[in-house]
């Protein structure tokens, strides 16, 4: 078969690979098909690699600053992607990835006696990060009715009456439930904000992969004070395939808050960080438009040939309107979360995110990443077919 990027990736095997070579240590089994971890199977544009190829050519690789433009290419992404304005000035470049970014900010920003809601299931370090770093984490679980997704804004508004909530975490695009958030779903979010004072912390990974139809709206985007009272974070990370390279941006409008940011990273000594990371979020945000164009058909593509192939089966999909995420309720297999697991990893043998991870809700689901070739997905679903 001829190389393609999307429809025949190069094997990733023995290359360090989080998500193919070390199945053991993640699975306790060696063969599987992975379809775990945000990470897709496929190479980043060619530009990227020809632009970190000349860079790597060059052979010095001393402190660097970051490309000039590098804000100016933010700035015009939104515009093009999201029809959205931000000032370059808002902008934080952060040579680590999401997590680390929504790490610092959480020590920037609040008091460790302070409350943080987020809404389960949802992305694990979301909920671990603030615990771990010694916060009270309380719970708003998403609702979940005739198998669609929502937040349960009731509930959240019970939990300010009686907590002091400094910070509510927002997933925009939701991991793992695939939900793209309204603009009026986040404006009554957005309205209980105003209402309670706390902060937004929208992690938007996930933004630029939106199924047909669908449109994101950035947090900063719903008006002034919703935005004067958020920290929105992105990465090339998803959208390139960069997550290796790991560099974020971090937008905060308010410049109160983001004096407070910058100055809690600054003695971190980062620097403007990694001199290929640079080169790779600038290169892509110029010349990837055509390769991203052309993955999310790949995406589109395959998340519709999964719906079509569990159509009939014991398997039920969420619809996934964004993100390259399906989630999927598997308690038709088995009672227990851990035999449903146990199935698919031994009869099946595909390794998908076990649901119980993502907190409250998750048990009996199963998170495939469908991010992969093709004939990979097929695989896939032929061996989880076996099971019903
Ligand atoms: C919602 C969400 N946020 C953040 C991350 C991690 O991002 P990073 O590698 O930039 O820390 C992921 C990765 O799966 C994710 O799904």
């Amino acid at each position: 078969m001829m190389p393609d990027p999307f429809n025949n990736p190069p094997s990733r095997l023995q290359t360090r690979s989080v998500k193919w070579d070390y199945l053991r240590d993640v699975f306790g089994v060696d063969s599987l098909i992975p379809a775990w971890v945000a990470d897709m199977d496929f190479p980043a544009p060619a530009s990227v690699q020809e632009a970190l190829t000349t860079r790597v050519a060059h052979g010095i690789y001393g402190y660097s600053r970051c490309p000039q433009e590098l804000k100016s290419l933010i700035v015009q992404w939104y515009q093009r992607y999201h029809a959205v304005t931000l000032l370059p000035e808002w902008l934080i470049y952060c040579p680590f990835g999401v997590v680390s970014a929504m790490g610092f900010c959480l020590q920037a920003l609040l008091n460790k006696d302070q409350a943080v809601v987020v809404m389960p299931p949802v992305y694990p370090p979301l909920f671990n990060q603030p615990t771990q770093m010694g916060y009270s984490v309380l719970r708003s679980p998403l609702r979940h009715e005739n198998n669609e997704w929502s937040m349960d804004l009731a509930h959240l508004a019970q939990l300010c009456q009686t907590t002091p909530v400094a910070m509510v975490s927002l997933c925009s695009p939701h991991n793992p439930v695939g939900r793209v958030w309204r603009r009026e779903e986040l404006l009554e979010l957005a309205a209980l904000q105003k209402k309670y004072g706390f902060l937004v912390f929208s992690d938007e990974i996930h933004s630029d992969f939106l199924m047909p139809g669908f449109t994101h709206s950035p947090y900063f985007s719903l008006g002034e004070e919703a935005a004067l009272r958020s920290i929105v974070f992105h990465a090339p990370n998803k959208t390139f395939n960069l997550a290796g390279c790991a560099s974020s941006y971090i937008i905060i409008p308010d410049p109160q808050l983001r004096r407070k940011v910058a100055q809690t990273i600054e003695p971190y000594g980062f620097h403007d960080g990694n001199v290929l990371s640079q080169q790779a979020l600038a290169s892509a945000y110029r010349d990837g438009h055509d390769w991203l164009a052309e993955l999310k058909e790949v995406l589109f593509q395959n998340y519709t040939d999964l719906r079509a192939a569990l159509k009939d089966s014991c398997y039920r999909p969420s619809a996934t309107e964004g993100t390259y995420l399906s989630w999927i309720d598997c308690s038709a297999l088995a009672d227990s979360p851990e035999v449903i697991r146990k199935r698919l990893l031994t009869e099946a043998q595909v390794g998908l995110d076990d649901g119980v991870k993502f907190g409250p809700g998750g048990a009996g689901y199963q998170r495939l990443n469908f991010a992969c070739a093709p004939q990979t997905l097929r695989e896939i679903t032929t061996r989880m077919l076996k099971l019903g």
